[in-house]
């Protein structure tokens, strides 16, 4: 390609990777276009994709305007070195981090307040393993409303917390887990007090919905298998709505099986479901690394067991190892890095391939649901290497170390 230098203005003919500077003056070079691009050949801008945009299947809440921070309308990104590390063909990640505040919780959230702003409400709380609050901390900061979040003391990762405090939530701290966090709130709507805005809202369910809109809009049908992972059990009940929706309005012909990704800690819907019980048995001390989903008595439990049953899906423990091993998996070979929890259903999907469940020429949509920025602290890699000055660089790079 064509290179004009920024010094003495020579044109040079080249690959700038490997001629960087102007062989004449040692000057900077910059790329000659004469590619013949009329204005009139530009795309037009894309329309933006918010999940507003599926604004006729959610209620009719936005009289006072809606609160949006821009949020749905995420990637499906076609996983192709994850596909063949399972040696199955076609391996989505439906990437729920590049939400605005990090997580698929925004989606819930953009609804939920919206319809309590319309309501007149003017607080709102939540109890949250972090990703909850910090998304409704900030729709608080853009509806001007005012947020109390109650959390597990100790036990919710430091950037999601940050960025509470940072949208201007209040953050309350207890010395306990997210059940009793939740159990302290839901005694509060007998009371009156803030807009209750955890998953036991019905209009979080419904802005979470759009999820399963979207993957169904992006592959242009259901895929085989969606993968997600539960705590409170809210996103598997949302999603499986949305995909019963829009199949009664004939945009997709078929379901996908839903998988329930639990830690092995943490894993009262997973273990009920595969012991065969009707109801759910709740877990007293839920311990896992992946603190988003460190829960033992998911309110939505039953939502979350009959999503599985009713898509003939299937219900998977990950150990802690595996969602460590699954989450290195996902970044280095996808560039994505996600949340601990959001890597189960990586873990999920290579055991459910292992032992031949999922089948080679099948579609896996596994939802990565928050950012791994958020909880990046808690990996284990090494990292880095030292070096002291350009004579190590060059052994490194030059000689292969
Ligand atoms: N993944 C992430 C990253 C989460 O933050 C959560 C839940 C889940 C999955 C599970 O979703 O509860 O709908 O089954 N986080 C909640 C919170 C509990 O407070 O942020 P669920």
């Amino acid at each position: 390609m064509k290179l004009r230098c920024i010094g003495c203005g020579r044109t040079i003919v080249s690959d700038p990777s490997s001629t960087l500077l102007c062989p004449h003056c040692g000057d900077m070079l910059e790329w000659i276009n004469e590619r013949s691009t009329s204005a009139g050949a530009l795309l037009p801008p894309p329309q933006e994709f918010t999940l507003w945009r599926y604004s006729s299947l959610l209620p009719d809440i936005g009289n006072g305007g809606i609160v949006s921070l821009s949020e749905g309308g995420t990637p499906l990104q076609y996983s192709d070195r994850l596909s063949e590390l399972l040696g199955i063909e076609e391996l989505f990640i439906k990437n729920e981090g590049r939400n605005p505040t990090g997580s698929f919780k925004d989606r819930g959230m953009s609804v939920a307040l919206t319809a309590a702003r319309s309501a007149g409400r003017e607080s709102v709380v939540c109890a949250s393993t972090g990703n909850t609050a910090s998304s409704m901390a900030a729709y608080c900061a853009k509806a001007g409303m005012k947020a109390f979040v109650v959390v597990p003391k100790g036990k919710v990762a430091g950037a999601k917390l940050k960025q509470t405090a940072l949208y201007g939530g209040t953050i309350l701290e207890v010395d306990g887990n997210f059940d009793m966090a939740l159990e302290m709130v839901r005694d509060l709507s007998w009371k009156g007090g803030p807009a209750i805005m955890n998953s036991i809202n019905p209009m979080r369910i419904e802005g979470q919905k759009t999820g399963a809109f979207e993957v169904c809009d992006q592959l242009s049908s259901s895929p085989d298998w969606l993968i997600i992972p539960v705590g409170n059990g809210g996103n598997i009940t949302a999603y499986w709505k949305g995909f019963l929706e829009f199949r009664a309005l004939g945009a997709v012909s078929s379901l996908p099986r839903l998988v329930a990704v639990q830690a092995e800690g943490a894993s009262p819907v997973v273990s009920s479901i595969n012991s065969g019980q009707e109801e759910v048995t709740f877990e007293d001390a839920p311990e896992t690394i992946a603190t988003a989903i460190r829960i033992g008595k998911p309110a939505n439990w039953r939502r979350a067991m009959a999503a599985v049953r009713e898509s003939n899906g299937a219900a998977v423990k990950v150990t802690d190892m595996e969602i460590m091993a699954a989450r290195k998996a996902v970044a280095s070979r996808e560039g994505t890095l996600v949340e601990l929890a959001s890597a189960s259903t990586i873990a999920a999907a290579i055991r459910l391939r292992e032992q031949g469940a999922i089948r080679r020429d099948e579609t896996v949509v596994c939802v990565t649901t928050g950012n791994g920025l958020k909880d990046v602290d808690q990996s284990e890699e090494p990292g880095s290497i030292s070096i002291r000055n350009s004579g190590d660089l060059e052994s490194i790079l030059l000689n292969g170390g």
